[in-house]
């Protein structure tokens, strides 16, 4: 998978530098073409004569070559990227990378990358623990930049513990195995539905549940990096997508969301119902604030809602796949599979409340996906980012 692309390999001074070569030549067995980026610290580690034999190209540390006044534009080496590797990764750069202080060739470079970023940590391992590196991966991560967890082992200070960079094969495998799933879905149109829905009661008030659409933009995230053209029709909701490409319809109730879905269904491959519909809506929605009157209980009268999934399931032709959510309390692998056969879908993905951690308003997630030709896979707890990259590649 890594035949022909663009690598840039930004290294970092720290002792695990001395790893980097063999990175670039692991890299370059592959078939890639790679354009080293180093702090200047890092040549304290390995000397830029060895990483210019090894890639063929010149490094480059500085803005500028000082005889020649040459300068080295990052925003070109940022668009010439199909990837941007930083191993080993410093807490000083990552906290930099955190924080957009542009003050190298490295992290301007970063700030200017188009691509998919690669971060390689690698510390002692008191600061690998630090609350400081812990938040700044973390903003890393909510960037969108892919974080290649350090192993533990005998660090160069020889106290054992985590903060040793991955191994260079360890790290080769991440990025081809990321170049080959963000080729699976290429050419195809996803639609998901997110987040609740509001039904409005009067113009202040509203029927509404507690899904944050975090699981439907992880999805939606994950089949963008797939390669996928995608659409997210969403109820009300805080999260972003973190890939620009994803397109986002914001709408407000159930029939709202049909209507949008219905629209966009016939051009679309795949279609996965995440969004927690209300069921039902007030029958009539008042132009006027509803007063609170005298009496001690009031009685709001409710019709269905479009079972949007259903409507889908109803009009799906051969080819295109359909996914639906189940959440169940009891019964659930009966119960998510009833759905499935009712609601004319192809797959559908139970979440588990009886699992901690998994469900509404968490950032991680334990599901069961089972087939409509009776298979099924178990995902268990991890992070929604990643349920959702098993999902999409379940597809
Ligand atoms: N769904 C939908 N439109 C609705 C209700 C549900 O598209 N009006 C979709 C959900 O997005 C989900 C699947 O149908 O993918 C199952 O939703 P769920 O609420 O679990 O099922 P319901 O059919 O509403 O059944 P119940 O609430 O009675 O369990």
């Amino acid at each position: 998978m890594l035949n022909g692309k663009h690598i840039i390999l930004g290294i970092t001074g720290g002792i695990a530098a001395y790893k980097s070569a063999l990175l670039v030549r692991l890299l370059i067995k592959r078939g890639a073409e790679v354009q080293v980026v180093m702090t200047p610290s890092a040549k304290e580690f390995i000397t830029p004569v060895t990483l210019s034999a090894l890639t063929g190209k010149p490094v480059v540390s500085e803005f500028f070559t000082a005889n020649t006044g040459e300068w080295h534009s990052h925003v070109d080496l940022g668009l010439w990227a199909d990837a941007m590797v930083i191993a080993p990764a410093t807490a000083c750069t990552i906290g930099k990378m955190a924080n957009g202080v542009a003050d190298n060739m490295l992290v301007t470079t970063y700030l200017s990358a188009k691509a998919p970023v690669f971060v390689a940590p690698a510390m002692d391992l008191d600061m690998m623990a630090h609350p400081s590196t812990t938040r700044n991966l973390e903003l890393l991560r909510s960037y969108g930049n892919h974080v290649i967890e350090p192993a533990s082992g005998e660090l160069a200070s020889h106290l054992v513990g985590r903060g040793r960079m991955e191994e260079p094969e360890n790290i080769v495998r991440v990025l081809d195995d990321y170049f080959a799933s963000s080729s699976r879905l290429a050419g195809k149109k996803v639609l998901i539905t997110a987040g609740p829905t509001y039904e409005r009661i009067d113009p202040v008030r509203f029927i509404g549940n507690f899904s944050t659409g975090k699981m439907g933009y992880a999805l939606a995230d994950a089949a963008a990096r797939a390669g996928a053209e995608v659409t997210v029709v969403s109820g009300p909701v805080s999260v972003r997508p973190k890939e620009s490409s994803v397109k986002v319809i914001p709408v407000e109730s159930a029939c709202q969301m049909a209507d949008r879905c219905m629209e966009i269904f016939p051009q679309t491959d795949i279609a996965i119902m995440c969004a927690a519909v209300a069921d039902y809506a007030p029958a009539e929605q008042l132009d006027k604030k509803l007063k609170r009157g005298n009496c001690e209980t009031m009685t709001l009268e409710l019709r269905r809602n479009p079972d949007i999934a259903a409507m889908l399931g109803k009009n799906k032709r051969d080819g295109q796949i359909l996914v639906g959510f189940a959440l169940e309390t009891d019964n659930e692998e009966f119960n998510a599979c009833r759905k499935m056969e009712s609601k004319n879908l192809d797959l559908i993905v139970l979440n588990s409340l009886a699992v901690p951690g998994a469900g509404f308003a968490t950032d991680t997630n334990a599901v069961s996906v089972f087939f409509a030709d009776g298979r099924r896979t178990d995902i268990p707890l991890m992070s929604k980012a990643d349920v959702a990259g098993k999902i999409i590649s379940l597809l």
